[in-house]
């Protein structure tokens, strides 16, 4: 059994894994937009993980014995005005996720509830990675933005991913 606050605060983390994922589908949908197909990727990708952050939390809050609950999706931003734009986008999302993340803890840890503070560690650990790999994305990008090759060549990289 799950104390009420805390069931509350893992569904909508649930669901705030799968709105990350809409707006990286949506991210990607503008770099194909633009022709950036190697950016596309890499956000389709990033998309594709969310939904995995979001169905460890399906499967944490079912293993509890708990009821997984569905609630509306915002419609994600759909337009950026540069490649920096999004990436920036991109990078604070990815902190205030962190930020999601450690007050889930901190309320785990509020409510003793020591299984669910273990689970939750999985995350703590991605969102260094999460963040780590937002900022040097957008590191690179802010060196490549006013060079069409350079920008072109992070796209056949970014096109790398798996
Ligand atoms: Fe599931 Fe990128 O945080």
């Amino acid at each position: 059994m799950i104390d009420k606050e805390l069931l509350e605060a893992l569904n909508k983390q649930l669901n705030q894994e799968l709105q990350n994922a809409y707006l990286y589908l949506s991210m990607a949908a503008y770099f194909e937009s633009i022709s950036l197909t190697g950016f596309a990727h890499y956000f389709k990708i990033q998309a594709k993980e969310e939904l995995e952050h979001a169905m460890k939390i399906y499967s944490y809050i079912l293993d509890r014995g708990e009821k997984v609950e569905f609630f509306d999706i915002p419609r994600p931003k759909s337009g950026w005005g540069s490649v920096l734009e999004a990436i920036e986008d991109f990078y604070n999302f990815e902190v205030t996720n962190t930020q999601r993340i450690w007050r889930l803890v901190d309320l785990a840890r509020s409510k003793g509830d020591k299984a669910t503070e273990s689970f939750l560690k999985w995350f703590v650990d991605e969102q260094v990675e999460e963040e780590k790999n937002a900022s040097e994305l957008l590191a690179k990008v802010r060196i490549a933005k006013d060079s069409p090759p350079a920008l072109l060549a992070l796209d056949s990289i970014l096109a790398q991913r798996k």
